[in-house]
């Protein structure tokens, strides 16, 4: 029988547990009363250690003074301007403000909003793409799924956010092509950068290697590659892959690629 409680990044149908019940400093204890060291802090988030007087006695302070009060406007509390002026004074930034939330998740959504929301009111609205690198973690909410380059996590929550892109952590150039082109605003997939990249998977199913212009405009399209399609026209699209794509020659290829798409 599946506990009541549904666990995080746990198979659902699990039915046994390391049930932990008991932690001082370093170390924490199971309901049988194995002892461990805890040297992960739990998820990274305990490192003050378990157990800590100093801790409760503040929050038992605090809970029994005022547990809690909203923060939409007009409201503030005093322990949240105190908290977040002492969080100010250890940033090595000096113009920034605090946004407190309960998670990594929500910050990292909360941060994504703000960087939209950032560029809105720059008047630069159609400046949407956010790219995060592969194999990081950012969370389980939309936003952090959405950022994540960690792909068994993202299936089966589609659609996820739009124009969130991953490019690969161990390539600066990857990177830096992708930033080129977002400013064309015709990246709209992840498997673009990969084929700029060098990817020859990826390549391959857009056919490219074999020169086929058919299958890569069939494949670019399956992939959400529309904006390239409009403005160049297939005869463009095969000369642009005998330039750059069938000789790995990604810039000659943008080049060739932002060239047409200038004059279209
Ligand atoms: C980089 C990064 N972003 C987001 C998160 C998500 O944080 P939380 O588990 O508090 O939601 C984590 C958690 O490990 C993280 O390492």
């Amino acid at each position: 029988m599946p506990h009541t409680y549904l666990h995080a990044f746990t198979k659902p149908s699990r039915s046994e547990f390391l049930t932990m019940v008991r932690g001082e400093g370093a170390r924490v204890y199971d309901s049988n009363g194995k002892e461990y060291i805890d040297g992960m802090a739990s998820l990274w988030y305990c490192n003050i250690g378990h157990g800590n007087k100093e801790m409760a006695d503040a929050i038992a302070k605090q809970v029994t003074t005022l547990e809690s009060y909203n923060n939409f406007d007009p409201f503030s509390t005093d322990i949240t301007d105190v908290l977040t002026d002492k969080l100010h004074s250890l940033s090595p930034m000096t113009d920034n403000r605090v946004f407190l939330c309960s998670s990594g998740s929500e910050a990292v959504d909360t941060a994504m909003k703000l960087a939209r929301l950032a560029h809105v009111q720059a008047g630069r609205p159609e400046r949407t793409i956010i790219i995060s690198r592969g194999r990081g973690y950012h969370g389980t909410n939309f936003g952090g799924t959405s950022a994540q380059g960690l792909p068994l996590n993202k299936i089966g929550y589609d659609p996820l956010v739009p124009d969130v892109t991953q490019v690969d952590p161990d390539d600066i150039e990857a990177l830096s092509v992708m930033a080129c082109s977002s400013g064309q605003s015709w990246i709209a997939s992840d498997r673009m950068p990969r084929a700029l990249a060098g990817d020859s998977e990826v390549q391959a199913h857009m056919g490219l290697l074999g020169k086929d212009t058919g299958l890569a405009m069939q494949a670019a399209q399956e992939v959400g590659f529309v904006g390239l399609l409009a403005p160049v026209a297939a005869a463009t699209f095969a000369q642009a892959c005998d330039q750059g794509w069938a000789e790995r020659d990604d810039a000659a290829m943008l080049a060739f690629l932002r060239t047409h798409l200038n004059q279209a």
